[in-house]
């Protein structure tokens, strides 16, 4: 349909239309205004939706698509906020080093318009993870690059390097691990499973609880350990619909503390930790990586809202379908439709997630808890 075409049709039902409908029209926005503190409804755009309370980069994003900015480029301003603020010391530079003691970075951008997808992980010695993905995803036919060779292109495009990532803090926290031989760690079923590698293989074991006699004085594994401790908020992951009512996703990371070098987690992988279709919403994912990877539980959410589902549910659903599995993991989503409806759901921890709508006046957190 031409536009010219598109104008006469709208014209043509708007004089067919009885006069009080005239009168919903426009006692519509009154009324969504007067139920909005309790629906966390917004009936209009722009829209910023971030995990955790990282209000500052919100910020940075809202005053991009405010100012009329792009939804990707405002989920670049405001990613590139929280790398630069170092949000958590788990995103951007200087936190979360891998065994080695170095720090490297994962980020994805997504164009729900066009369903483009960039991605850099384990990308070294560049801090610019998000501007890293969006020039992936602008100037490249692929959706994902990877290692020392993402740090070339990303730096053969423009961005600052080689930098060095390590922080004195970062630094410290890894000479301390390393002298409290390398524990807790991500290795199972390796010998020596108390001290620091090079580790070798011992017995594969399904379960934690399923011991095998011989081996099983090998197994004290480090997976007895709790993990949790590692884990901060670990994630940046920003939905932004802009004055168009075009979506985009994006995250930013330095993934998990004390990872095996080489790890990738959920951060740059579409429908993982981020998501979006243009006609339905979006979805933020924060958490144990390692294990939401394996139920892309934000593609999960978006389809749920597709076929009808309210954010809420489609929510909650995504995080149930993980816990039945693993009902130990830490995990957060929250969901976003088309109308401007958003929801959070957790599991085993308290999560946060930050919103900045018209109708707002600075930017909202809302907290979600497991039990909610
Ligand atoms: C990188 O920075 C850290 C922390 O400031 C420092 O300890 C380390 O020696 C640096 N590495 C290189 C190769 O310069």
């Amino acid at each position: 349909m031409h536009s010219r075409d598109l104008g006469e049709h709208f014209h043509h039902q708007f004089i067919s239309m009885p006069a009080n409908s005239f009168i919903i029209i426009f006692l519509l926005p009154l009324l969504s205004l007067v139920v909005g503190h309790e629906t966390v409804q917004t009936e209009e755009y722009p829209l910023v939706v971030s995990t955790w309370p990282f209000v500052e980069a919100v910020r940075a994003a809202w005053k991009a698509v405010d100012g009329g900015s792009s939804a990707v480029n405002s989920v670049v301003e405001g990613c590139s906020a929280c790398e630069e603020l170092r949000c958590d010391g788990t995103v951007g530079p200087g936190g979360s080093p891998d065994e080695n003691g170095e720090t490297t970075i994962d980020a994805l951008i997504m164009d729900a318009l066009t369903m483009e997808v960039g991605a850099v992980a384990a990308m070294r010695y560049v801090t610019d993870g998000i501007k890293a993905a969006r020039l992936v995803m602008q100037h490249t036919e692929h959706t994902l690059l990877v290692g020392e060779k993402a740090s070339e292109f990303a730096i053969s495009m423009g961005l600052p390097g080689p930098t060095n990532l390590s922080s004195p803090e970062s630094m410290e926290k890894w000479t301390k691990w390393k002298d409290g031989s390398c524990q807790p760690n991500f290795r199972k079923n390796v010998s020596p499973a108390n001290s620091c590698g090079p580790y070798s293989p011992t017995h594969y074991l399904r379960h934690p609880g399923e011991t095998c006699s011989s081996t099983a004085h090998m197994l004290t594994s480090n997976s007895g350990l709790p993990l949790v401790g590692l884990h901060s908020h670990d994630t940046i992951s920003m939905a932004v619909i802009d004055r168009m009512g075009h979506i985009a996703v994006g995250t930013s990371t330095n993934g998990a503390t004390f990872k095996i070098p080489g790890r990738v987690g959920d951060g740059p992988i579409a429908g993982s930790s981020a998501y979006a279709v243009e006609e339905v919403g979006a979805c933020c994912a924060t958490g144990d990586g390692d294990i939401m990877m394996r139920f892309l539980p934000c593609y999960q959410v978006v389809e749920s809202m597709r076929l009808g589902m309210e954010p809420k549910l489609a929510a909650k659903d995504a995080m149930a379908r993980i816990a039945r599995k693993f009902p130990d993991f830490l995990g957060a989503v929250v969901a976003l439709n088309k109308k401007g409806e958003h929801a959070g759901a957790c599991h085993g921890w308290t999560f946060k997630y930050s919103v900045r709508s018209p109708s707002m006046e600075d930017v909202e957190v809302f907290t979600v808890l497991p039990s909610d």
